[in-house]
């Protein structure tokens, strides 16, 4: 079995954080999304791994190289333009060949291993195997409508619904689904669809089998959703000690410190990660949040954020919540008069002030 990683796109949802960074890149506890769709197709023992860029791809060959510190070989297949889920198959073909293959979307994750999804789609002799999550809003995935415990049909974001599932990002294929990426035209927004390759397989007497799984997130635009994906990460995360803790503070709860992290006369309570030689000073960091590497966190409180590499958060009064700062960023406590709020702030970004 091979797979088949989605990892390009523009991620404009996410800006201004992807102003400067693929999405797949941006880190969920310290760690770029990516990586998550990769250590679990390792871990389900796939060494063959084809992952979708953009054009060029700089950006994510540069973070992945070949795949060896992961223990996969990777083949990166450029797609030249976003023309769809069912394009980036279509054009994988070559690198698949006639071998069952895991089509997992990049800025997709879950929690839990793939194992149980391969074992039923191979168990059941499924030509494609879907994995279905709940949600509020079916409207915005594609959708399955469901029969006994047959899936009927598919629609992509339909006005209206036929069931409260969503189609997750990870799918099980034979090669039958290149008969159905060949065979389906463009949709109105100019895609081809991967719910319209899953309609075909249906309409031509496939069998498409399905799973439901639970702890799923993706992207929906709001900076809340990524956070969301954070909390869910640094829940399942086992606490770690690679820094120093001084006697005058208290770290509670599955915290992780990476590597020359130091935590001075400051309260930690988990779960949370602070990056490598970072330090924290006279400070409070709350629950689900996570500190880049190199960051400077003086005499302020954090608490359910992600922040980035390499920021200074110094004398900030007012806790910090729901935030998601970018690499670099610096928030002070201004010096001087007259007292104001000074803002040096790059394109789409969002300041809420108390
Ligand atoms: C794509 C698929 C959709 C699926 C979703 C899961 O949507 O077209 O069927 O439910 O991924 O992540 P898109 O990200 O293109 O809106």
């Amino acid at each position: 079995m091979k797979a088949l990683i989605t990892a390009g796109g523009r991620g404009t949802r996410l800006r201004p954080l992807t102003n400067t960074q693929n999405k797949h890149l941006l880190p969920i506890a310290n760690k770029p999304i990516l990586h998550y769709a990769l250590g679990k197709v390792a871990q389900a023992g796939i060494t063959q791994v084809g992952i979708i860029t953009n054009q060029e791809g700089r950006e994510v060959k540069d973070a992945l190289g070949t795949g060896e510190k992961f223990g996969v070989f990777i083949t990166y297949i450029p797609q030249d333009e976003p023309l769809g889920l069912a394009h980036a198959v279509k054009i994988s073909q070559d690198f698949i060949g006639d071998e069952s293959f895991i089509f997992y979307l990049g800025d997709n994750m879950v929690v839990g291993g793939l194992e149980k999804f391969i074992d039923t789609f191979h168990k059941n002799k499924d030509n494609c195997h879907l994995t279905l999550a709940r949600v509020k809003d079916p409207e915005r995935f594609g959708v399955p409508e469901i029969q006994g415990n047959r899936i009927i049909s598919i629609e992509e974001k339909p006005r209206v619904p036929k069931s409260e599932f969503a189609v997750a990002g990870i799918y099980l294929y034979d090669s039958h689904i290149f008969e159905a990426v060949h065979a389906i035209k463009p949709s109105t927004r100019g895609e081809l669809e991967i719910s319209d390759a899953h309609q075909y397989l249906l309409d031509h007497g496939f069998q498409v089998g399905y799973s439901e799984i639970t702890g799923w997130w993706k992207d929906t635009g709001k900076p809340q959703d990524i956070l969301e994906a954070n909390r869910l990460v640094l829940e399942h995360t086992a606490a770690q000690n690679l820094g120093t803790v001084d006697h005058r503070s208290t770290v509670t709860g599955n915290v992780v410190l990476e590597s020359g992290a130091s935590v001075v006369n400051s309260t930690v309570r988990g779960p949370a990660v602070i990056g490598r030689n970072t330090i924290i000073e006279n400070s409070f960091i709350g629950p689900f949040t996570s500190i880049g590497h190199e960051c400077v966190i003086k005499n302020s409180e954090i608490e359910f954020s992600i922040i980035l590499n390499d920021c200074e958060i110094v004398d900030v009064s007012v806790r910090i919540e729901d935030s998601l700062l970018g690499t670099g960023t610096k928030v002070k406590r201004s010096q001087g008069r007259p007292r104001s709020n000074r803002f040096m702030v790059g394109d789409q970004s969002m300041i809420e002030i108390s």
